[in-house]
């Protein structure tokens, strides 16, 4: 008989992808071990779950030595005895726990390193993979049929997490047009390695150093020059831009918004012209997803956009949302945006990550599965978003071990899943799924 009861519990920091410390946990049961990472972003969403981190000396402020301490101190003896397989349980008793609305009392990385680790631990011991676990817990039924995440591949870098002069942060490649998840990951690298050298002959060696996310972070300053390079790339392969890929984009706008204008392109924008601007993009390339078009306080501006543009375009909220559901029914009502953007660790837990899916399925919003740009080598956010059947999902360019893990494990659970995994061929794919 398989013991399900939380035996132990132990955190300790490790370093993430750009080597700050960040919140591990292991939790056992039964005799096993599983393990869980918190990653963390760079361009973060002001009403984001807290990030507690010590202050003072040590790793220049950022070390996470309180939210370890809490979790092995405060988090562990309310959780030892526990059912693993109660996910909602036990994130709800951290949360009284925290006693917060942001999580400040224990802080998000730390609720969340156990959070994980007790979906990990649950499938272990069920003996199921952890895509289908988490299906389950979210939908409460199981499938045969997976639909599998299209790959949003962030091949050129700009914004907070590259040193370039670029406004917008990611400029991504979504291989729609390929018959699976593997095939459409190949298709990325492809044109990932084309774009490299296309880079390097146009601009010099230093063009292909890469950013945060592993995508390049050439020396460019205009949207459209990089839109450019990308297309040239798509078509060099002997791909066409708009059939076996689309373009989008995430322009984190909150980062270039100063003192009421855009700073994007050389140009100081307002609202309307950067609306314009928007809507040019579009016309010109097949750009079909637009993530924080606006200052993620502009409610209106992204409730703008998203009227002006046909309902095949996706008009993403992360900073805006930030994967809470108060602020999601906010973007709902005022129809401020059309698709919702994932980060477990801007909520600070699993179940709540999961509502927050469900309420933007629930309202035709789509989902995509984020990962933030501090990253690790853990694989939770790729068995998410094939449990939740998302149909996307961004870990950046197909570079990189902290990016590849998410695609490599999609990969492993096409193989486990045989005809039984399905790739999407628009965004609206999940609505056979979920
Ligand atoms: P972040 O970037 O992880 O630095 O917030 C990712 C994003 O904005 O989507
Ligand atoms: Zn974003």
């Amino acid at each position: 008989m398989t013991d399900f009861k939380i035996e132990k519990i132990q955190a300790r920091w490790v370093l993430d992808s750009r080597g700050n410390p960040t919140v591990e946990c292991d939790l056992i049961a039964d005799k096993r071990l599983e393990r869980a990472i918190v990653p963390s972003g760079a361009s973060t969403g002001e009403l984001e779950a807290l990030e507690l981190r010590d202050g003072g000396d040590k790793f220049l402020g950022k070390h996470v030595s309180k939210a370890v301490s809490n979790v092995n101190d405060k988090i562990v003896k309310s959780l030892i005895g526990m059912d693993v397989r109660e996910q909602n349980l036990i994130d709800k008793k951290m949360l009284e726990l925290d006693g917060t609305d942001n999580k400040s009392n224990l802080g998000a990385n730390a609720i969340l390193s156990v959070s994980l680790a007790v979906a990990k631990l649950a499938a272990r011991l069920k003996n199921e993979p952890l895509f289908s676990h988490l299906h389950q817990i979210s939908y409460e039924k199981k499938n045969e049929d997976y639909l599998l995440p299209i790959p949003c591949c962030n091949i050129l870098n700009g914004g907070e997490h590259a040193g370039n002069e670029l406004a917008i942060q990611e400029f991504m490649i979504l291989p729609i047009g390929a018959d699976s998840f593997s095939t459409a990951i190949r298709y990325a690298s492809e044109v990932y390695h084309i774009l490299k050298g296309i880079l390097s002959k146009k601009y010099g060696k230093s063009a292909i150093n890469v950013g945060d996310e592993g995508g390049f972070a050439p020396n460019l300053s205009n949207s459209r020059e990089a839109l450019d390079v990308i297309i040239e790339a798509i078509e060099e392969r002997g791909f066409t831009p708009g059939k076996e890929f689309i373009l989008a984009m995430d322009a984190a706008a909150s980062e270039f918004y100063e003192n009421g204008k855009y700073l994007i392109d050389g140009n100081q924008l307002n609202e309307a012209e950067l609306l314009e601007y928007y809507l040019d993009l579009i016309k010109e390339y097949p750009l079909k997803s637009i993530e924080d078009p606006f200052d993620e306080k502009d409610f209106g501006a992204f409730s703008e956009l998203t009227n002006k543009v046909d309902n095949s375009i996706q008009i993403v909220d992360d900073d805006i949302t930030v994967t809470n559901i108060n602020i999601l029914q906010k973007a709902i009502n005022l129809e401020a945006g059309n698709a919702l953007l994932l980060k477990v660790n801007q909520i600070g837990s699993l179940s709540e990550a999961i509502n927050a899916a469900k309420m933007a399925f629930k309202n035709d919003f789509n989902v995509m599965v984020s990962h933030r740009s501090g990253e690790t080598e853990d694989t939770f956010i790729a068995d998410l978003a094939v449990g939740l059947c998302s149909g996307q999902i961004k870990s950046g360019a197909p570079c990189r071990s902290d990016r590849c893990a998410k695609y490599n494990q999609i990969l492993r659970i096409e193989e486990l899943l045989g005809e039984n995994a399905k790739y999407p061929s628009d965004f609206k794919s999940w609505k056979k799924f979920v």
